[in-house]
């Protein structure tokens, strides 16, 4: 059997409306034979779905390319449907079948929308005004097919008539409108009908009029729309209706909306008792207009509410067990003008009362006003929520049942990649926590928050979090729209603004955040191994890191002052969010990631002469770095744990630097009773680190640290998505109320990339992107966790890893996509190692496509061995021991302190440390004797 599916076009099927000239095709393999790989492929592209009218046969093609193959044909028209196939033949000689015919349309490759008028409502004085234009149409042939090609200034929804036109929410989505504005394509051939159509365009202000938490960000003064039809009758006639003077605007049910406050829609108002009033022609507005590239803003899934609730203020609360984000849809029958009251929030307080102040201004309601119907039902629709309680008023008490409620999920559909489960519950809940957390915040652009008055595309929080983004869900085209922003947003001088698309006042640049250019582009080229979009961002790449180098000392050494830091961590002053890492410490290591990624894109752009200076660059920030931040002793300044962190995930240390501050951050974890401090830019690293370096059990505890502060935590208090700061809700039960406090905040999920990567052990291999070489290398630790089993749908197929630790046996299956192969590594201490039950002496393997399992035995590598070099506090994890050790304490400083403070004092030392610490009041021989007796006890 050898068979191939999914034929994308640009990373999808059947995409109707694309404006590339040359895109990209792909294919996946499937085979029932082991190690099966493509020896080479014939693809064709056709103007019928038999595939007889070709414009473009590639013929017989040896060679393994199965992903990204660049259309070569003849060139492509406008506004056509193009099919295609492949068929390949395998490293065996087994031919497949073609495949099944897919297909594409074009939209417009010239000019977009080259007939229609841009049309406005000429009176927009109102605020938040929903406006309502329409068209009467007279159809008078049958019709063959019809597409609407349209976008807005603002959000538009069309109707034709009554019905909504496509699934597609908030379009025509958010870019950066300055610069360019994506219209949508729809299939409307059974929309339209012989006789009479009223075209209805609904326009409200969206991202365009009022987003930003400072000043409301206005990209023009007047909404508009811009709309073609186009229809092929049955004769093979054709017609255009188009926006244009002859549109009237109106009243309509929508009254207001903005995508902080939400919307009020007075269901009384019928259009067709409307006085229709003339509209205005716009001149053409100096955008771009391109057809979308992401996927659209769907309704992906409906929640009913788990229950009503009476709060102890005798609010009427819906819970919907699940910090979502989206609308509610209800359903409600009632006398003719009942007005309904909806307002969102994230949380109940402390006694159980509806709480809305961290949604700072962002009022979040929606206003039903009712016609008097039977069975009426709204959702809103120019606005979204981030919410898990919804408080209504105004409802018939008879009608207050779960069944008149649901929670649509909202956000980009992009496609679900990646699965994790273990045994462990809370770790569970953690990684559903992260879904749920992106989910939330990939609504067309990605945002810091879906909640309160801000929902703005921060880069620094899109940086942290990509690599787990990427592993959830396939995020190509998500992030080709967002980074083609981001490149048209970046100043001539190179800066990268915080938030894209740019709509704060000031021009702002900062690491970690700006360094969204390089890291963003880079971790899509590994996930994907897509040349082309890497290609179009490495000007912006080389842009910001040239803008750093004009500003470090030796083009090197950034001593920034004011920047974000390692925004909200622990360590600094807990009134302020910036954190106690130094400055110069973070710019510079992120100056050196970056320019790194530049001489690696370089090279495999074919930019030889650029990689070798952006090495070499990156060599003398290596350097600097060292000199400036690394003391003789092997210790890093600023001493944070993310001052630890940063230059070891970005290899900025020589191995011997590296091993001390591997261990120096260990030490401060233990000594802090394994918490964390970090920050946004520490955290994302802080397991992988550590478990790279040798102290995969310390970022195991952290993981299953279920004190304040940790990822645990959160879970314990009953989150369900991620939390915006560590403390956004305190351990007493109070919420921080420093005015910015989220409880749907992607960047600390990005722990899930070590639990894809380290725990179920699933990676790419930078030396063939993309997956066509996978590394799979679980770690296995007897703690907490003893089952695991991860799965991530490359563009290859599905890879899986899984593994079971049953006493000292352990189980390892995995599964390898046709046309690739992986390392599987299994870990250094596994001794008696089967391969699909044959003894092998190796541990580590190159294997093709299939599924294997492999066997091993640990010894007693999990059996605790305190040593000289074990740090005093990681016997907390062993009470008998730490009674021991603590009994022994009493000569501490002559006697003077009791043990439990002594305790505090040395849990930090190793005990090698504590042999020369005479106050310890303990003889190096009782320390000896002392580790044989905690040995004993562990
Ligand atoms: C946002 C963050 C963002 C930060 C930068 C906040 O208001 O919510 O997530 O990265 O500002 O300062």
């Amino acid at each position: 059997m050898l068979t191939i599916k999914n034929v994308t076009c640009e990373y999808r099927c059947q995409v109707l409306g694309t404006d590339t000239r040359t895109p990209y095709f792909s294919w996946q393999i499937e085979s029932d034979k082991k190690q099966t790989k493509q020896r080479s492929y014939q693809f064709k592209v056709a103007l019928d779905p038999a595939c007889k009218q070709v414009v473009w046969d590639t013929g017989v093609i040896t060679s393994d390319q199965s992903q990204h193959l660049l259309y070569q044909g003849e060139p492509l028209r406008s506004c056509t449907r193009y099919y295609y196939q492949v068929r390949i033949e395998d490293t065996y000689g087994r031919l497949s079948e073609w495949s099944e015919v897919d297909w594409w349309e074009t939209a417009f490759l010239e000019t977009p929308l080259p007939e229609a008028k841009w049309i406005a409502p000429k009176d927009q004085c109102e605020k938040s005004k929903v406006f309502t234009l329409q068209k009467k149409v007279k159809i008078t042939k049958k019709i063959d097919s019809a597409r609407a090609y349209i976008t807005a200034l603002g959000l538009y929804e069309l109707r034709i008539n009554g019905l909504k036109v496509g699934d597609q929410l908030l379009t025509p989505g958010w870019t950066s409108y300055h610069h360019r504005l994506q219209y949508q394509t729809y299939d409307i051939s059974t929309l339209l009908r012989v006789g009479e159509n009223v075209i209805t365009i609904y326009l409200a202000e969206g991202w365009y009029k009022g987003m930003g938490f400072e000043e409301p960000y206005e990209y023009g003064q007047d909404l508009a729309a811009l709309l073609e039809m186009h229809i092929t009758f049955e004769q093979g006639s054709e017609e255009i209706i188009k926006t244009d003077a002859t549109w009237k605007e109106g009243l309509g049910p929508f009254k207001t909306a903005t995508i902080y406050n939400g919307e009020i829609y007075d269901a009384r108002i019928h259009e067709e008792e409307s006085i229709w009033k003339d509209i205005q022609c716009l001149e053409e507005p100096k955008i771009n207009l391109v057809a979308q590239v992401n996927e659209p803003v769907r309704v992906t899934q409906r929640l009913k509410p788990v229950a009503i609730l009476q709060t102890p203020k005798g609010e009427t609360v819906l819970d919907m067990g699940q910090n979502m984000v989206g609308r509610i849809k209800m359903t409600v029958s009632a006398a003719k003008g009942t007005e309904i009251f909806l307002s969102y929030a994230e949380v109940l307080d402390k006694e159980g009362n509806f709480y809305r102040k961290n949604l700072r201004e962002a009022k979040q309601h929606a206003v039903y006003i009712t016609q008097g119907q039977k069975n009426e039902t709204y959702a809103p629709t120019f606005t979204f929520y981030g919410f898990r309680y919804v408080k209504v008023e105004g409802f018939p008490k008879d009608q207050l049942g779960v069944e008149s409620f649901t929670g649509e999920v909202i956000h980009s559909d992009m496609k679900p990649t990646g699965t994790l489960e273990t045994d462990n519950p809370l770790v569970n809940q953690l990684y559903q926590n992260v879904i749920w957390g992106q989910r939330g915040n990939f609504v067309d652009i990605p945002t810091d928050c879906p909640q309160r008055n801000e929902r703005l595309g921060w880069t620094g929080d899109a940086q942290v979090f990509i690599e787990t983004a990427l592993y959830n869900y396939e995020g190509a085209l998500f992030f080709k729209k967002w980074l083609t922003d981001l490149k048209l947003e970046q100043s001539k001088d190179g800066s990268v603004p915080f938030v894209i698309p740019n709509i704060l006042p000031e021009k702002t640049f900062g690491s970690g955040w700006s360094d969204a250019a390089t890291v963003i582009p880079w971790a899509l080229y590994q996930m994907y191994g897509d040349k082309k979009l890497l290609e179009n961002q490495y000007h912006s790449m080389k842009a910001w890191v040239e803008k750093v180098r004009s500003l470090a000392t030796n083009g090197s050494l950034w001593e920034a002052k004011i920047q974000f830091g390692d925004w909200l961590s622990l360590d600094g002053d807990p009134n302020l969010p910036l954190g106690a890492t130094p400055i110069p410490i973070i710019a510079t290591a992120y100056h050196a990631r970056s320019t790194k990624i530049l001489a690696k894109a370089a090279k495999v752009l074919g930019y030889e002469e650029e990689a070798q200076s952006y090495n070499d660059l990156a060599q003398q920030i290596v350097a600097d770095f060292q000199a400036e931040f690394v003391t003789p002793n092997g210790n890093i300044i600023g001493g944070t744990q993310t001052s630890y962190i940063l230059p070891l995930a970005f290899d900025l240390l020589t191995a011997d630097m590296a091993k001390k501050a591997a261990s120096e951050l260990h030490r401060m974890i233990v000594a802090n009773d394994y918490h964390l401090t970090t920050g946004f830019l520490g955290t994302p690293h802080l397991c992988s680190v550590l478990s790279e370096h040798g102290y995969h059990e310390t970022a195991m505890r952290l993981l299953l640290q279920e004190e304040y502060p940790s990822w645990l935590y959160q879970v314990k208090q009953g989150a369900t998505t991620i939390w915006e700061r560590w403390n956004s809700l305190n351990p007493d039960g109070t919420f921080n109320d420093s005015g910015m406090t989220s409880f749907n905040h992607y960047a600390y999920g990005s722990i899930a990339q070590w639990l894809y990567s380290t725990l179920a052990g699933i990676s790419y291999d930078e030396k063939e992107p993309g997956f066509k070489k996978a590394i799979i290398a679980p770690k296995i630790w007897d703690l907490g966790i003893h089952q695991v089993k991860s799965t991530y749908e490359t563009l290859y197929g599905q890879i899986s890893s899984e593994w079971c630790l049953n006493k000292d046996e352990v189980t390892v299956k995995v599964q390898i996509p046709v046309n690739t192969e992986a390392t599987v590594k299994l870990p250094s201490f596994a001794t008696n190692v089967t391969l699909d039950h044959q003894p092998v002496t190796k541990k580590v393997f190159c294997l093709g496509s299939g599924e294997y399992k492999l066997n091993f035995l640990t010894g007693n590598i999990f059996q605790h061995k305190f040593t000289d070099a074990n740090v005093v506090g990681e016997l907390k994890y062993f009470p008998e021991a730490k009674s021991l050790l603590m009994s022994q304490l009493t000569s501490f400083v002559n006697g003077q302190m009791p043990p439990h403070i002594a305790y505090e004092m040395i849990k930090g030392l190793t005990f090698k440390e504590c042999k020369v610490s005479p106050e310890i009041g303990l003889t190096p021989q009782e320390i000896d004797e002392l580790l044989i007796k905690i040995n004993q006890l562990c």
